[in-house]
């Protein structure tokens, strides 16, 4: 460990970061964009530019959707690679991010205004635990005999899909690009992934390291670009059998619509929520305001799962908001990579944007304002952690996914009221449920619509667990186990036999 170590083993990030990677990866090879475009990557902590990168559209897609093809071709070097050698690659791959750990932690933070704490700590960790899961799956992917009627040796045969096509959003770059790959190539996909065009960067990266882990051509390619073009190009195409999306839900629809228009191909979508957190007058008040506040206003409030809409009882109602605010409060908003800080810029000014209007929005319609309520600071996209209560079902801050360090406060006074209001959303992501009463704990995991219900925390997660939304948060689930079945096809094989004896 260096003897520069600021916090607990965590070394100091690369002050002389070289920005390598900014093409289109095909191939294993490095690509220019066929249009000659490019486009700019800006740090939204300063507002300046990073690099520009080059732009992939519709016959970028075109040329990675071919390399991608090729390599899934029967008799492909990657279609002959024992499965146990596609967990050994993954494998591989996960100790090149370790061993580039402080690279990519320090590229992260850059490109995403991510404090570079939790970049070092959870993202990039996150990502390499994701690619071991998957990679310890790839020689376990299995499928059964059957005893059918008649004269029929019948079984199954959990194949991959064929190429997949994954568009990522900004707020986990490097871990949402691990989700994607991990399970597709530990099934035996071939992949076209488009990094959201805010953070290109690490995902960039991923190619060298792919291709150092030995992973043949064509099997992972990475086309930077926007949504309506290149990623309007992967929902559409013909080509694709697959496409897995991250992002917002009315994107969302737009993939599902392309699938429709296009070849039907299979879809799978992890969306926006407005998650519940439903904290009991019984719970354990300090932890609940703990766990409410991380599961709000961690990575500035920009995480699909944020629980915001905390609906608080009646009796402890006071004074779960007064230690909100003071929790609130105790933010250190600054540049990313301070170690003290633990709240960065907004992404990028349309999500800036949209965060003030939202909190303007929560003033006009009446909810009171405990703190923050504006931007902060001299530049970057800052806004200083805001808490509302007297929230109502019916204001816009209640119903609208913010995607900011907003956090809205509402009180309930009933158990079976607060079921109705939990529920009372398009959304099904996540919920939290604070209590010390099991038996209330298991009714409300059993009546809340969401794929996932945390019961005296918040936000754990891990590779093992599957992750998905109910309702309009999305189809589908991805990483445990169910993760993987959204990259197989179930082919039945059934062979006539002389004879078939018990
Ligand atoms: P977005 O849904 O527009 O972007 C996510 C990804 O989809 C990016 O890679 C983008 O390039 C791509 N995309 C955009 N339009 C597309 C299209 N027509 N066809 C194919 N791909 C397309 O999300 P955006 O604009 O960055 O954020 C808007 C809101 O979405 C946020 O305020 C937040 O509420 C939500 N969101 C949810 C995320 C999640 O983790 N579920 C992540 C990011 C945003
Ligand atoms: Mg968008």
């Amino acid at each position: 460990m260096s003897e520069k170590t600021i916090l607990h083993g965590l070394p100091p990030p690369l002050s002389n970061l070289e920005i390598k990677y900014t093409k289109i990866f095909i191939n294993n090879e490095w690509h220019n964009s066929i249009s000659g475009k490019k486009f700019p990557v800006y740090n939204p902590a300063t507002g300046e530019k990073v690099c520009e990168v080059e732009e992939g559209d519709k016959e970028d897609v075109n040329k990675a959707v071919k390399a991608a093809r090729e390599a899934f071709q029967i008799g492909s070097p990657w279609r002959r690679l024992d499965a146990s050698e596609r967990g050994r690659m993954l494998n591989k791959l996960a100790d090149l991010v370790e061993r580039d750990r402080l690279i990519l932690s320090t590229m992260e933070s850059i490109d995403g205004g991510k404090p570079y704490t939790a970049s070092y700590f959870g993202d990039i960790p996150g990502a390499i635990k994701s690619l071991r899961y998957c990679a310890g799956w790839a020689d376990k992917v299995q499928g059964r005999t059957i005893p059918m009627d008649g004269d029929y040796f019948t079984f199954t045969r959990h194949e991959p899909v064929g190429v997949c096509g994954q568009i990522i959003p900004w707020n986990f770059p490097l871990v949402m690009f691990a989700w994607k790959i991990a399970p597709a190539l530990c099934c035996g996909n071939t992949v076209v992934i488009k990094p959201a065009e805010q953070t290109p960067l690490t995902a960039l990266y991923m190619g060298s390291l792919i291709k150092e882990a030995g992973i043949p051509p064509g099997v992972v390619n990475i086309v930077p670009g926007y949504g309506p073009t290149a990623g309007a190009a992967i929902s559409y195409h013909m080509d694709i059998d697959k496409v897995a999306f991250t992002g917002s839900t009315e994107v969302g629809k737009l993939i599902k619509e392309a699938a429709g228009k296009s070849n039907l191909k299979r879809v799978t979508l992890e969306l926006g929520g407005k998650s519940p957190n439903i904290i009991f007058a019984d719970a354990d008040l300090d932890l609940a305001v703990e766990h409410a506040h991380n599961g709000l206003f961690f990575h500035q409030g920009q995480c699909c799962i944020a629980g915001s809409r905390i609906f608080v009882e009646e009796p402890i109602y006071d004074e779960f908001v007064r230690k909100s605010v003071e929790r609130a409060k105790k933010r250190v908003l600054g540049d990313p990579f301070a170690p003290c800080v633990n709240q960065g810029p907004q992404i990028d000014k349309e999500q800036y944007d949209k965060c003030l209007e939202l909190i303007e929005s929560g003033k006009k319609e009446g909810a009171k304002l405990q703190c923050g309520g504006s931007a902060w600071g001299e530049k970057g996209f800052y806004i200083s952690p805001t808490v509302f209560s007297d929230v109502k079902d019916d204001m816009r801050i209640a119903k609208e996914e913010i995607f900011g360090p907003v956090q809205q406060i509402l009180k309930f006074k009933t158990i079976d009221e607060v079921i109705k209001r939990a529920n009372n959303t398009k959304y099904g992501l996540a919920a939290g449920v604070f209590t010390k009463d099991m038996d209330k704990a298991i009714l409300m995991s059993t009546a809340l619509q969401a794929g996932t219900v945390w019961i005296n925390c918040y936000s754990a997660m891990s590779p093992q667990s599957p992750f998905g939304g109910f309702k309009m948060s999305g189809n589908g689930r991805e990483m445990g186990e169910y993760g993987l079945h959204e990259y197989t096809e179930v082919k039945t094989v059934i062979m006539k036999i002389s004879q078939k004896n018990s």
